[in-house]
């Protein structure tokens, strides 16, 4: 805008002084001429009144004043007197407009330039008393070479003027800007730093468009959180790319499946983040316009993962990519896959022996004395059967996260002295002894978990102690939470067995599991029931020392 001022304000200022400096020109150029005009008719008129017949041309000569020319002419045109000249050289001057009106009129005038000169010549003709013609002349400079005379005078002061011009035009420029530009400065408080009235409404509706723009940038900022807050939260990994693969927008989630290093990945291409070849293969479809989806397996993470392109108003503007973190889901799988193999096993092993020996029974196989024998190992392995299903059962109900937890107050202390009661034969089978420590404590919990729970920490307390073992039983608060421990003086668990005996039919010595009628279950019960009421497990072990297994119910 200054620019297109300071240019129009130059260019007005130089057209201005050019049209002035040829007008002037033109006027001061009239004006001389009606000058000259004025003084030529004074002199011819004095001149006529001093002429006398008697007069000769010597009179002329000696009264000649400067350039003046003087001329007399007859009539007829022919030249009696010249001033500067041979009269008989000339020719005759009848035809000249001047000596014309001269004879016509009493006077004439006119103005001739010559070319080779380059001036022009004024002429005032007088008729006389005696009838000849009077007329004096004067060679002027033409209008030409006076303007070339005077020429660097003004291509001078047009400068000198210009120059002021653009001092001038900068200073106003400044000026009528200065103000405009303050009120740019200001937005905020435009209306009360108007420049000039006639941007008031041009104000106002910049008012308006940036309070317009304040609030869609506010709620674009908002709505920029919220998704910001959705996508950081989100389990999911989320990656949005452009179709040149490079990342636009990544979620901490998808850096942390894929890569764990904190970095900052925007604008970077996809490789930067993962060379995964399934990963890229199926971001490569959705590039070529296919949704596609792949498990990929990345460090020891098991991940499902989804690319997508993007359209928007049919073209396509990008690609979004979600990664699904299926590991527990996988490992699960694992564990059941795993979980039905073995519990086939389980329940084929001792329905084989069943058969074997109601087989042996029926065919008479078996002698008589034998047979009791056989139903006694009948009994026990359909026992094992029975306790084998039950284990499975509770699993499978513990596995069921529709199930209604039916939670109340539960005494601890009180389940604990139930279980050794009930367990009471097999201690003294054992010859372990029991003893239940501390004092009533209510925690909230399912009833029926809690005494499977117990029942199962004190069986395998028993079982797997040594002849005049103790077990003991503690029920206590601390802090804000009741503590539960079953501690044995038994035969302990290796370091190396301890993180697994929580898993399914795991157990430390195979060779003793028949002899001593564990299902290998109890532990991974334990665990679950641990687990739905929020509460932490600690085992502790030493070999040949003893166990001791604490649970912490938070309050
Ligand atoms: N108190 C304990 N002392 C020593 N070993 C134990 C104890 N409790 C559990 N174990 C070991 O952990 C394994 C798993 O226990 P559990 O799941 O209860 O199965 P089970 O008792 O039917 O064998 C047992 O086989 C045993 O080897
Ligand atoms: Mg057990």
């Amino acid at each position: 805008m200054k620019k297109k001022i300071n240019f129009h304000l130059y260019l007005i200022g130089g057209v201005s002084i050019i049209l002035t400096t040829i007008f002037i020109t033109f006027i001061f150029y009239g004006l001389f001429q009606q000058q000259v005009k004025r003084d030529l008719k004074n002199y011819g008129q004095l001149l006529a009144q001093n002429y006398t017949l008697s007069s000769n041309s010597i009179m002329f000569k000696e009264k000649v004043m400067g350039d003046l020319r003087i001329t007399i002419v007859k009539q007829n045109g022919e030249v009696v007197f010249e001033s500067y000249a041979d009269v008989s050289q000339m020719d005759n001057h009848g035809n000249r407009p001047e000596i014309i009106d001269a004879v016509n009129r009493g006077e004439g005038n006119s103005v001739r330039y010559s070319s080779t000169l380059e001036n022009d010549t004024f002429y005032y003709a007088l008729l006389l008393k005696d009838g000849n013609i009077l007329r004096v002349s004067k060679q002027t400079h033409s209008i030409m070479t006076l303007f070339l005379g005077i020429l660097p005078l003004v291509v001078g002061l047009a400068t000198i003027i210009f120059l002021l011009c653009l001092i001038l035009s900068q200073v106003l420029t400044r000026r009528i800007i200065t103000p405009i530009e303050k009120m740019a400065e200001n937005i905020e408080a435009l209306e009360e730093n108007i420049a000039y009235d006639e941007l008031i409404p041009f104000a106002r509706t910049i008012k308006m468009q940036n309070n317009h723009i304040l609030k869609q940038m506010e709620y674009l900022e908002q709505e920029k959180n919220k998704i910001q807050m959705i996508t950081d939260n989100m389990s999911e990994g989320l990656i949005l790319l452009n179709n040149d693969k490079n990342i636009l927008t990544i979620n901490n989630s998808a850096i942390y499946l894929l890569s764990e290093k904190e970095k900052d990945y925007i604008g970077k291409n996809i490789l930067y983040l993962s060379r995964n070849e399934q990963l890229n293969n199926i971001i490569n479809s959705a590039a070529d316009g296919e949704s596609s989806s792949a498990y990929i397996f990345v460090e020891d993470k098991h991940l499902e993962a989804f690319a997508n392109p993007v359209y928007y108003k049919e073209n396509m503007v990008g690609l979004m990519c979600l990664l699904l973190d299926v590991t527990e889901k996988k490992e699960s799988e694992k564990i059941r896959r795993e979980f039905t193999a073995n519990v086939s096993h389980e329940l084929k092993t001792p329905l084989t022996s069943i058969l074997g020996y109601a087989w042996l029974i029926k065919n008479g196989v078996a002698k008589q004395e034998d047979i009791k024998n056989f139903a006694d190992r009948i009994h026990h392995d359909a026992n094992r059967l029975i306790l084998l299903i039950n284990d499975i059962i509770k699993l499978s109900e513990l596995d069921d996260p529709r199930k209604d937890m039916n939670l109340e107050g539960v005494d601890l202390y009180e389940i604990a002295k139930e279980c050794v009661s009930s367990l009471s034969v097999s201690a003294q089978n054992k010859e372990v002894s029991l003893e239940v420590v501390g004092e009533s404590h209510k925690v909230i919990a399912n009833r029926s978990m809690m005494e499977e729970l117990i029942y199962n920490l004190c069986d395998n307390a028993i079982r797997y102690n040594k002849p005049s073992g103790k077990v003991t039983i503690t029920v206590k608060a601390e802090k804000e939470n009741i503590i539960l421990s079953v501690e044995d003086t038994g035969i302990g668990i290796p370091k190396e067995h301890q993180s697994r005996i929580f898993e399914r039919f795991y157990c430390v010595d195979k060779s003793r599991l028949k002899a001593t009628g564990g299902t290998g279950l109890g532990l991974s019960i334990v665990k679950h029931i641990v687990q739905q009421h929020n509460a932490k497990l600690v085992l502790d072990s030493a070999v040949n020392l003893g166990t001791k297994i604490t649970i912490t119910f938070m309050k």
